[in-house]
């Protein structure tokens, strides 16, 4: 079939989520919207965009120096800085919310009481909210500092929080790739009330400052991403896809092109995040979604939607 790459119906959803185009803006690295208003209609040219996570009050990370480059990617130890679940929710979301912009609020927290309160100060805020990407990659200040997403337990609780909290909010789970069976962490939050999964946050790193041979980061470990983490991302949806193939994936890490996006779709993913790319590119959104659609098109695949988990099904004869 021959399919033009402008007649290709590139619509998906998220769990109900409509989006005008698959591709999400990751949170943390389009913070709150302004950075990229200049650049993209978050209305038309992407499909959400995920904000910075918030934990409930204003928080200010971990101390400098907090970034660093890698040959295929970066290192951050941003450590959560932000202004709070409260100025999110009076400030930034009424203006996304004009703007048209379909937005996916990411919260956080040091211990489960916390993603709770960001959940109770969610439901009793007149500004709506439909739906909540739950970090659970940030570390547990009653337990060790022992990351949330590395256990089932772990993750489980957090999600069931935040659940009994939202009965009848939309909840993705934002997994880490650092464990050792992605699977029974995704099964978890699912069977906590998790409705959808992101998958993948960053991948634990540290660097070597060449001047100092010192680490680079304040924090020694960072989280790695871009280019360098693409294939943890595709073989983690692909594992959760094949285990879960009801459950819907936001994917990401590392996608900067139309065939990385076509990558982790054909993996299993209905919707792709695109974070690291924003920041030498702001306007990636654009040319991602050109390049998507001429490989569509190229394919034959004339609704995006039909290629989700494609690469799972066996190959045609010609
Ligand atoms: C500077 C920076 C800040 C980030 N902050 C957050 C955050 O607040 N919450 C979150 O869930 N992920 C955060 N992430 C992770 C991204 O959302 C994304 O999952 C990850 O970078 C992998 O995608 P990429 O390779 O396209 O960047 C951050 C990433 C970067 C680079």
């Amino acid at each position: 079939m021959t399919v033009s790459p402008d007649d290709i119906d590139i619509t998906t959803d998220l769990a109900g989520l409509h989006l005008a185009t698959p591709l999400v803006l990751a949170s943390g690295t389009a913070m709150y919207g302004r950075e990229v208003s200049g650049f993209l209609d978050l209305a038309r040219d992407v499909g959400a965009i995920a904000t910075k996570s918030v934990l409930a009050r204003p928080w200010p990370g971990l101390p400098p120096a907090r970034a660093a480059s890698t040959p295929a990617g970066m290192l951050n130890s941003i450590g959560l800085h932000g202004e709070g679940i409260h100025t999110l929710l009076d400030e930034h979301l009424p203006r996304l919310a004009e703007q048209g912009a379909t937005t996916i609020v990411s919260i956080a927290g040091h211990s489960i009481g916390e993603y709770a309160r960001c959940a109770e100060v969610i439901t009793a805020h007149h500004q709506a909210v439909d739906t909540v990407e739950i970090n659970i990659s940030c570390p547990n200040v009653e337990n060790q500092n022992q990351v949330f997403a590395r256990r089932p337990k772990t993750a489980a609780q957090v999600v069931g929080a935040v659940r009994a909290v939202l009965p009848r909010t939309r909840i993705s789970a934002k997994l880490s790739p650092d464990v050792a069976d992605v699977v029974e962490i995704a099964r978890a939050c699912v069977d906590a009330g998790a409705d959808a999964l992101s998958l993948v946050n960053t991948v634990l790193g540290a660097a070597i400052h060449p001047r100092t041979l010192r680490p680079s980061l304040s924090n020694v470990y960072g989280g790695l991403s871009g280019p360098a983490i693409k294939p943890i991302a595709v073989r983690c949806i692909w594992q959760v896809h094949q285990a879960l193939p009801h459950i819907p994936i936001l994917g990401g890490g590392g996608v900067r092109s139309g065939q990385d996006a076509l990558d982790l779709t054909a993996a299993g993913a209905c919707a792709v995040s695109i974070g690291t790319v924003n920041f030498e590119e702001p306007d990636a959104a654009l040319r991602i979604t050109v390049e998507l659609r001429s490989l569509l098109a190229a394919h034959g695949i004339a609704r995006y939607r039909d290629a989700i988990g494609i690469a799972h099904r066996p190959l045609e004869p010609r």
